[in-house]
């Protein structure tokens, strides 16, 4: 589909440059990324971003734009970084090559306080992220901006073209969201991003690829599936909506989502497996192999309750997409959600068969996306669950009474966090068990049991997460209850490990 006046934004394969697209959604307008070897795809942009990069320019294999072709299509261009470097030897100026890396907090000084730097500070922290630095300057160039050591930092170009070397789409650069939003000004007629207009057209899409067919997706209750099973609902096409129950949920979890499912008017097919999944664990207590174990059975599981699907929607989401773009040699190899491409679904979709409405949403969009599509707030708001569920909550082997005492706990720690009104504000937060007995006493007799672990974290991407400072009455009310009411468990212990160095789950 080419997109009318939308920001693209070209991957040259910095760590950042999804969060570009991010930002400039954020700012209202709709972004999308493409490789540079795409460019001819890109139908009429409203104005171009092209990223930072891990390459020098110097490098045989460092990746070119076709600038003529950029130049015809006659809007603002931002180089951020290597894009910055990479305009500069198109404009005629040349780079210095350096391997050493000038990486964290620097100044930036604006010289002109026009176009991007109106209402910037006069001296305002911006992130750097680089070797190389721009060296001779072509005479039409415009140094904009420096550092704090008089080193041109950003430059100006005839036709609309900026560069900057820093990254304004880091939350270390102090300004970066008002410089981009500065560049994006200069643009006209840039398509707005409303999360309405795109279920609008994701709705239109849908109907048009699926036409009469089936489809089938698999729901989790979490809010990916949730949202899709709704959508493709509100579709008005023919959905099955398959719930693996896989003997790893929580307390009431099959219940639970059976009946918000209710409440959305989707119809859900359940399929018990829990004894499927319970057996083939059995005595198993490597982390690995368990989550194998589960994976695979998950895929038998689901593909006997689907038979011969005449079509499969999946809830990946752009991230999952957008990892490596630039890399690309097709569209599939970008893609790393691995469950989300077993061999089965790369098969579908060579027949075209496989349906992602939500490869173009953020997280957040999607939350918004269920939002307007009618989900209540407490089921878009479900912490994040793992696909192998309480199993690595629980390190070492696994049986129903293990798993019975840490429903229990988790039930009771989730009920507290709710009551006082911490469940939103954390990211995720469970009870698991650590399988060791330790000595106690309960009522007059000495105890033998083993101990929970309650773990309650804030993340903004669960790549890194801190623990929470939950107020000491709620923490003393949770584990009061559980030592009270939870048979087999005599300790309640408080995790407060940050990631990295220990990881949200136990295995
Ligand atoms: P860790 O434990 O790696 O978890 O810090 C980060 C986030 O990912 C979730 N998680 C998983 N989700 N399959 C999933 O679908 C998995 O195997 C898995 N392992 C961890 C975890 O709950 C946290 O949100």
């Amino acid at each position: 589909m080419q997109e009318i006046n939308h920001v693209a934004v070209l991957d040259f394969g910095s760590q950042y440059t999804q969060l570009i697209v991010r930002r400039v959604r954020e700012l209202g307008f709709f972004a999308k990324l493409y490789s540079p070897e795409d460019i001819a795809e890109i139908g009429q942009p409203g104005a171009v971003i092209l990223s930072g990069g891990p390459k020098s320019t110097s490098e045989p294999d460092a990746p070119d734009i076709d600038f003529e072709k950029l130049k015809s299509f006659q809007v603002p261009v931002l180089g951020v970084c290597y894009g910055m470097q990479l305009l500069n030897i198109k404009f005629g100026g040349s780079i210095k090559a350096s391997n050493k890396r000038e990486y964290g907090p620097a100044a930036l000084k604006p010289i002109s306080k026009a176009n991007l730097y109106a209402g910037i500070s006069d001296s305002s922290q911006v992130w750097m992220s680089h070797s190389d630095t721009v060296q001779d300057l072509h005479a039409d160039c415009e140094v904009i901006a420096e550092n704090q050591h008089g080193t041109p930092v950003s430059l100006k170009w005839p036709g609309g073209f900026y560069g900057i070397q820093f990254h304004p789409e880091v939350t270390h650069s102090h300004e970066g969201l008002q410089i981009l939003k500065n560049f994006l000004s200069l643009a006209s007629g840039l398509q707005a991003f409303h999360i309405e207009d795109f279920k609008r057209e994701m709705i239109e899409g849908i109907r048009e690829i699926v036409g009469d067919r089936q489809v089938v997706c698999g729901v989790s209750g979490g809010v990916d599936s949730t949202v899709l099973a709704v959508l493709l609902k509100e579709a008005g096409v023919k959905v099955r909506a398959i719930f693996v129950d896989n003997g790893l949920l929580r307390k009431d979890e099959a219940a639970e989502v059976q009946k918000n499912f209710k409440r959305m008017n989707v119809e859900i097919e359940t399929v018990d497996a829990s004894d499927r999944f319970l057996d083939a664990l059995a005595g198993k207590d490597d982390p690995e192999e368990k989550r194998k174990i589960i994976g695979n059975m998950f895929i038998e599981v689901f593909w006997d309750a689907v038979g011969d699907a005449e079509m499969l929607a999946q809830g990946t989401l752009y991230p999952d997409v957008i990892e490596s773009a630039s890399n690309a040699k097709s569209k599939a190899s970008v893609i790393k959600t691995h469950h989300n491409r077993v061999a089965k679904i790369l098969e579908l979709q060579e027949q075209g068969k496989v349906l992602e409405p939500l490869a173009e949403l953020f997280k957040d969009e999607v939350r918004e996306l269920g939002t307007s599509l009618g989900i209540e707030q407490d089921i878009l708001n479900r912490h994040p669950f793992p696909g192998p569920g309480l199993a690595v909550r629980c390190p070492g082997a696994l049986d129903r009474e293990r798993l019975d005492i840490i429903r229990e706990c988790d039930a009771i720690f989730i009920g507290k966090l709710k009551e006082h009104g911490w469940y939103d504000k954390v990211w995720q937060a469970y009870a698991g068990l650590i399988p060791v007995k330790t000595v106690g006493v309960k009522g007059d007799e000495r105890s033998y049991e083993w101990a929970t672990n309650l773990r309650a974290v804030i993340s903004e991407d669960a790549m890194t997460a801190e623990w929470v400072d939950l107020p000491a009455q709620l923490l003393r009310e949770a584990s009061a209850d559980i030592l009270n009411q939870v048979a087999g468990i005599n300790r309640v212990l408080y995790d407060i490990s940050t990631k990295p160095p220990a990881s949200i789950e136990w295995e």
